[in-house]
């Protein structure tokens, strides 16, 4: 595996790599490596030639007060764990190599970006695609693998990608779970140990929530007030909770079935986010 940090030299392995006729994939990340991330690089890795993973902790998706400062940058350990997989190439530009002036042009994202996380975090959807589109313009790759953890971000890079006609494949991923159900996430680094011991409860509501959804309850808006203040109660602060279609992320009926439940709740700072998809 080859680490490199500059756009340049970037440029030309991906050029000699095309010239060759072989396939690239792509990993975008934020580091901090856990197993989730490494099911996204094994996926990369059985569907191209070339994988190529970046690490960069983008500033413009993080919000004015949130934790830009303090994510966790652990790029030897990110480094050592991709050098064990099937990876090509590690992209670690610096700031000054991604935003070498301030930038006069970027995305944003319509309707699509205004509930849930987006919603909570004004503008950290327009961070999110403007950065994933330089890296693709950076990489070029064929396909990139993204994490159904963050179901909104994959629903918003698919919609880009459809909507500005990007010739890259978007493959998702399933969401990697610890062994007591806690979605897997850079943030959990941030718990207390009570607060680590409290967390797989967020999981578990949203089963039994599924669960009376599959059991044939249609008072739904009941349901989600009810789950809203089980949380609470149980020591989250509730940032949302719905019931949404999985293919437009719209609020959904008794009359869908395609569905997911979608949740965010902090426990003391730490903001964590979970979803559920599933069919009745
Ligand atoms: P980051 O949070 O580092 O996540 C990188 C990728 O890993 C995303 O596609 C995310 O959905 C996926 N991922 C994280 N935890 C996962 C889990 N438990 N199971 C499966 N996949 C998981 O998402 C970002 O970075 C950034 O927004 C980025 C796309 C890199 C743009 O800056």
């Amino acid at each position: 595996m080859q680490a490199i940090r500059n756009r340049q030299a970037l440029t030309e392995l991906v050029q000699q790599w095309r010239r060759l006729g072989e396939t690239i994939a792509f990993v975008p990340t934020m580091g901090n490596l856990h197993a989730g991330h490494l099911a996204l690089v094994k996926q990369a890795a059985s569907l191209a030639d070339r994988v190529v993973v970046s690490i960069f902790v983008n500033p413009t998706q993080f919000c004015p007060g949130e934790d830009f400062d303090n994510y966790p940058r652990t790029e030897q350990a990110d480094a050592e764990k991709l050098a064990a997989e099937n990876v090509d190439l590690l992209f670690l530009p610096m700031l000054a190599e991604m935003y070498p002036q301030p930038a006069m042009v970027s995305l944003t994202v319509g309707e699509l970006a205004n509930r849930y996380c987006g919603n909570s975090r004004p503008g950290h959807f327009d961070g999110v695609v403007t950065v994933v589109c330089k890296l693709f313009n950076m990489v070029q790759p064929d396909l990139a693998v993204f994490g159904e953890k963050d179901f909104q971000q994959l629903a918003i890079i698919r919609r880009m990608v459809a909507d500005l006609n990007m010739p890259v494949q978007i493959i998702g991923a399933p969401l990697v779970r610890e062994s007591d159900g806690l979605a897997m996430s850079s943030r959990n680094g941030y718990l207390t140990a009570e607060q680590r011991k409290l967390a797989p409860v967020l999981y578990q509501l949203l089963q039994r929530l599924r669960n009376e959804i599959l059991d044939g309850r249609e008072d739904w808006d009941d349901l989600l007030e009810q789950y809203r203040q089980h949380l609470n109660a149980a020591g989250f602060k509730t940032d949302y909770l719905a019931i949404s279609r999985v293919d437009d992320l719209l609020q959904a009926t008794p009359k869908d079935h395609d569905l997911v439940i979608l949740a965010a709740a902090c426990l003391g700072k730490t903001r964590l986010i979970d979803n559920l998809p599933f069919h009745r």
